[in-house]
């Protein structure tokens, strides 16, 4: 299937030769092409410019034409930080939040994930795939087109492999690129309170070893934090996850100083995440590492806690990737027009650096920038078509609302939104 766009008022997010992460102040460089055509052949992106569309184009015959009329493009968002496979809900807990709990007292309690650990154990593989399938259609909807999905509400390991296979289920049944992570290491099960040692050593010796013989996960993550596994046990474990083949890509510096960056950035981690306590240490380890600081807005905001100094980690040069943690615990939404919203009225990005923030960067940080992220010749056709909307700031700019119009993944129309 071939289509062509027309009359695009403007093409967003274009680059000649795009860089795999954007840093610093090139994140404010967002660059774009006014009144454009766009052509998909064989699911990437094979031609663009400016109207009128050049005779060497097809424009009948195979080819599907869209009329955007004035309507904008944008590259999908990639959300490189999401747990979405998950069983029930936990609004009782968001209740003894609003009540004055911390998200470590209600975890004490026995809430948090070991609450959704309990639920997963008791769903099947069918019911974590048709609960996860609605989710995954919604962020669609709203402009996700990649997602790295993370497992950890298992915590045993027959769960964590059940989690794994639903991921990998997923990826045949949507059109969205999903990119699984093995997250073991989320938790500590009451069963092993005191002992925590051995929960280790059933992460490093049992359950890595079954994810690799299944090739189930990229990327191997650890929650590196207070309370939960320290920098020690962090990294025993990544040792354990690279030896079998999976990069880190780690949850740090959410609840303190944990450390939790620097043990990343030493074994290489593709991404660091959360990053709430993020110091002069933490951001001069990160330079120039090509581990991207992600942050999580959603979970921030949920959780009502202090945010990452984004302005300063972007001032001193740093890359930053933003995605929605989309998790039933503390951020039980998926939806990254929200995120660029919070993106620049939180974090007081430009629109320009959210909006590299949300797809680039991400894409980076989930290892797939070389096909995704940007409106690049040869690039994956993953792209909407807006609302009629008059700039590309309307995008943040008008929190709540859908601007999503038409959706194209891989070359193909996927679903259009009502205007
Ligand atoms: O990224 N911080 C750790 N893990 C998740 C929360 C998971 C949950 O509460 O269920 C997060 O916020
Ligand atoms: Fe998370």
């Amino acid at each position: 299937m071939s289509i062509l766009i027309t009359n695009i008022r403007q093409l967003v997010q274009v680059e000649a030769n795009p860089a795999r992460f954007y840093a610093g102040a090139a994140m404010s460089d967002l660059r774009t092409l006014d009144n454009a055509w766009l052509h998909i052949g064989e699911g990437k992106i094979d031609g663009f410019g400016p109207m009128p569309v050049p005779d060497t184009v097809p424009q009948t015959g195979a080819t599907t034409l869209i009329d955007a009329a004035g309507r904008m493009v944008f590259p999908y968002f990639c959300d490189s930080h999401t747990h979405l496979v998950y069983a029930g809900s936990r609004e009782i807990e968001y209740i003894d939040k609003i009540r004055g709990l911390s998200y470590e007292e209600i975890a004490r309690r026995g809430g948090g994930i070991l609450n959704s650990a309990k639920r997963l154990h008791e769903a099947s593989e069918e019911e974590l795939v048709d609960e996860a399938l609605p989710r995954l259609h919604e962020i669609m909807m709203l402009g996700t087109g990649a997602v790295e999905i993370k497992s950890g509400y298992g915590l045993t390991v027959a769960d964590e492999l059940k989690m794994l296979r639903v991921i990998r289920r997923l990826q045949g049944l949507t059109p969205l690129t999903i990119v699984p992570t093995f997250l073991g290491a989320h938790a500590v099960p009451a069963e092993y309170k005191g002992r925590q040692g051995d929960f280790v050593k059933l992460v490093t010796d049992e359950m890595i070893p079954r994810v690799a013989d299944e090739g189930l996960a990229a990327y191997i993550d650890v929650f590196c934090d207070r309370g939960f596994f320290t920098v020690e046990e962090t990294s025993r474990i990544l040792e354990a996850g690279i030896r079998a083949g999976m990069r880190p890509k780690i949850h740090a510096n959410e609840l303190d100083m944990s450390g939790g960056i620097q043990v990343g950035v030493k074994y290489g981690a593709l991404s660091v995440d959360h990053l709430e306590f993020t110091g002069d240490e933490e951001i001069k380890c990160l330079l120039g590492s090509g581990t991207m600081p992600t942050v999580l807005p959603g979970a921030a905001f949920f959780l009502g806690m202090a945010l990452a100094p984004v302005r300063k980690m972007i001032s001193a040069g740093l890359p930053v990737a933003m995605a929605s943690d989309f998790n039933p615990g503390s951020s039980p939404s998926g939806n990254m027009q929200l995120i660029l919203s919070m993106a620049c009225i939180n974090y007081r990005m430009l629109p320009e650096e959210a909006i590299h923030a949300v797809t680039v960067n991400g894409a980076y940080a989930m290892g797939i920038s070389d096909s995704h992220g940007t409106i690049c010749l040869g690039k994956r056709a993953n792209l909407f078509i807006t609302k009629p909307i008059p700039t590309y700031s309307y995008m943040p700019y008008a929190y709540g609302s859908n601007k999503v119009w038409k959706v194209i993944l891989n070359g193909m129309i996927e679903g259009e939104n009502p205007e």
